[in-house]
């Protein structure tokens, strides 16, 4: 409540990307200082064996994860676990740092509980990424990069450009995320054709299988691909042993959606995240559980902001979710409420754990 009542007008008074840049330098800060986190983590965690989730080589505390986005440069890996994630998507990362999208490039839609997201993968680059990540000090929670193609190559760079980026950076986590659905740099429409994503796909996997190494890889898919697509994506992850498909990015195509933000609110480009990427996300979801027949999970994400819309996720397919706009949006206590609203409706339905209810309204 104090969060929505008074922190939260006066952030959003302020410039959208100055406020991100400022919350993450802080978290940085007070994760750090170990009486201090632990006391946060104390009371934001939720323990409870209703929670816990496995998936491949993984084992999530809670299924709630913080989406790629919120820390494109690995600056506070450690403040997630603090506010009560499971685990942490860092990143897009791209081989070269780059800066991105001019400013300004981030947008509140208070309406439609989303934001209007124009940044165009700026981050600090795979190498910058790998010497903050070295410093981090086990045990903590399992962290992903997600790994995004640099702006301005062709395709068939593009695939080499993600296999670069992959040993660079895959022996410093627990898993990578192929982010093929980055709506906001140029030449994303040609990246999250399904030609490509199995060249991609295949490419990795087999550079996995030269590195020898056991990181687990997910692959990241937009919203606005055709239904059938979705079904030859699940086949093409099971062939290069994709352990998860991360359901969905922004929404790029404005014509799936029925905004309540009025045309000056949404005159500006870019990918819409919260509320509205969820209606047309549940019915991806169903559609990919239905394909993958428990051969590749799936994460759900998009609009999640209570217990409830985590819930809906899981019946509909989801092993695992994750979540940025629901935290900008509902402050601090935001992960906490969320897991503890999912015990009380796993047993309100009579489950034992998350995955138990996976996909029972798919
Ligand atoms: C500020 C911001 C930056 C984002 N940047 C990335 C990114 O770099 N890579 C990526 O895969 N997704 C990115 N996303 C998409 C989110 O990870 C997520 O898929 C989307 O916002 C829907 O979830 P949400 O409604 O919980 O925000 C970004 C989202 C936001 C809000």
């Amino acid at each position: 409540m104090f969060y929505q009542k008074i922190l939260r007008p006066i952030l959003f008074k302020t410039d959208p990307e100055k406020i991100h840049h400022l919350v993450i330098a802080g978290l940085a800060v007070v994760s750090k200082i170990k009486p201090l986190s632990f006391l946060i983590s104390n009371y934001l965690n939720v323990k409870s064996s209703f929670l816990e989730v496995k998936i491949g080589n993984l084992t999530f505390s809670n299924p709630v994860g913080l989406a790629a986005g919120f820390d494109k440069n690995v600056t506070a890996p450690l403040a997630y676990e603090m506010l009560g994630f499971g685990y942490a998507e860092l990143g897009s990362v791209t081989l070269i740092a780059q800066p991105g999208n001019p400013k300004p490039r981030l947008w509140r839609i208070p309406k439609d509980k989303g934001l209007i997201v124009y940044y165009g993968l700026a981050n600090c680059g795979a190498n910058k990424v790998v010497e903050k990540l070295k410093k981090i000090k086990n045990p903590h929670a399992p962290f992903g990069i997600s790994i995004a193609p640099t702006t301005g190559l062709t395709l068939t760079q593009m695939i080499e450009d993600y296999a670069k980026c992959f040993e660079i950076v895959s022996p410093y986590a627990d898993y990578i995320t192929l982010n093929v659905s980055c709506p906001n740099v140029a030449n994303c429409e040609l990246f999250a054709q399904i030609s490509f994503i199995r060249e991609l796909m295949e490419k990795i996997n087999n550079l996995k299988n030269s590195l020898n190494t056991t990181v687990d890889i997910f692959i990241k898919i937009g919203p606005d691909m055709a239904m059938e697509q979705y079904d030859e994506l699940v086949d093409i992850c099971i062939k290069n042993n994709i352990l998860a498909i991360i359901s969905t990015n922004l929404v790029k195509n404005r014509a799936n959606i029925s905004p309540v933000s009025n045309q000056d609110e949404l005159n500006h480009p870019g990918g819409i995240s919260g509320k509205l990427v969820d209606d047309k996300n549940l019915d991806i979801i169903k559609r990919l559980y239905r394909r993958a027949d428990g051969k590749v999970k799936i994460i759900g994400v998009g609009g999640i902001f209570t217990a409830e819309d985590a819930y809906k996720k899981i019946k509909a397919g989801a092993s695992a979710l994750q979540l940025v706009t629901g935290f900008i949006y509902g402050g601090p206590t935001t992960i906490k409420n969320i897991n503890q609203g999912l015990v009380d409706l796993l047993k309100k339905d009579g489950f034992k754990n998350i995955d138990e209810a996976v996909g029972k309204e798919a």
